[in-house]
């Protein structure tokens, strides 16, 4: 069983129930607000990485398009909310300062080099350690990918709804923990999870009444667009 004072509050695409998500604004509101761990969204475009959620740019900014097939150029001089552009991971890294931990979501095909080789830069140049940075994805090939190239990252595994086999394949990924949908998440899960020695995070977890539910099932932690409300029941529990 969880030990309930190490409940993990993950601000989900950085406190977005408050900024513009994904923005470099909802990310120091994130750190504003105390949560321990963000997590962004990131695609791969010309040779860098772009924190975005939709594989289209109209939902969350005032561009048009497929955000893959755009120049870099164009979605740097797009307005992402509040002036806010569109950020680089490697400025979300520069931001946080290793005052939360990164959880790196990897929504394109083909994030999983670059995303590794900019973890090695922070890794290598700026003090960050592999315990502070966790990159997850619902797509697993992406996962199997950042495995190969380092198996000492470590990985979170998406999903949505489960197989028979429950958390097998976060197992078999070689993931430390499996993300799960609260839609989805039942006590046969999160139990099946945790006996293969993975930690369960439910996304995305913005009410009270679902905090609760999800804690009486033990889970391991939360993405919330609003860290605030996760953070202030910890004490519930201590
Ligand atoms: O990583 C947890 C959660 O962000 C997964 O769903 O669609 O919000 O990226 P989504
Ligand atoms: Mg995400």
């Amino acid at each position: 069983m969880t030990d309930r004072k190490d409940f993990i509050c993950l601000a989900h695409r950085g406190a977005s129930g408050h900024e513009p998500e994904n923005t470099l604004l909802a990310i120091e509101k994130a750190i504003a607000l105390g949560a321990p761990w963000i997590e962004i969204d990131v695609y791969s475009v010309e040779d860098e990485l772009v924190v975005i959620h939709d594989e289209r740019l109209e939902a969350t900014t005032n561009g048009a398009g497929i955000v893959t097939q755009q120049p870099l150029a164009y979605l740097r001089m797009l307005d992402a909310g509040k002036g806010q552009q569109v950020p680089l991971l490697r400025e979300v890294f520069e931001v946080v300062r290793r005052r939360a931990g990164v959880n790196v979501e990897l929504k394109g095909a083909g994030t999983a080099a670059p995303v590794v080789k900019l973890i090695h830069h922070y890794i290598a140049d700026h003090g960050w350690h592999r315990g502070q940075i966790l990159v997850s994805s619902f797509n697993h090939n992406e996962l199997a990918e950042v495995r190969r190239i380092d198996p000492h990252l470590r990985l979170g595994a998406l999903g949505y709804g489960f197989p028979p086999e429950h958390a097998k394949f976060a197992e078999d990924l070689g993931a430390v923990s499996v993300h799960t949908s609260l839609a989805c998440v039942n006590q046969a899960f999160v139990d099946d999870a945790h006996r293969r020695g993975l930690k369960v995070f439910v996304y995305t977890v913005n009410h009270p009444d679902d905090l609760k539910r999800v804690k009486a099932m033990g889970v391991d932690g939360v993405f919330t667009d609003y860290p605030e409300r996760v953070l202030a029941r910890k004490s519930d529990h201590v």
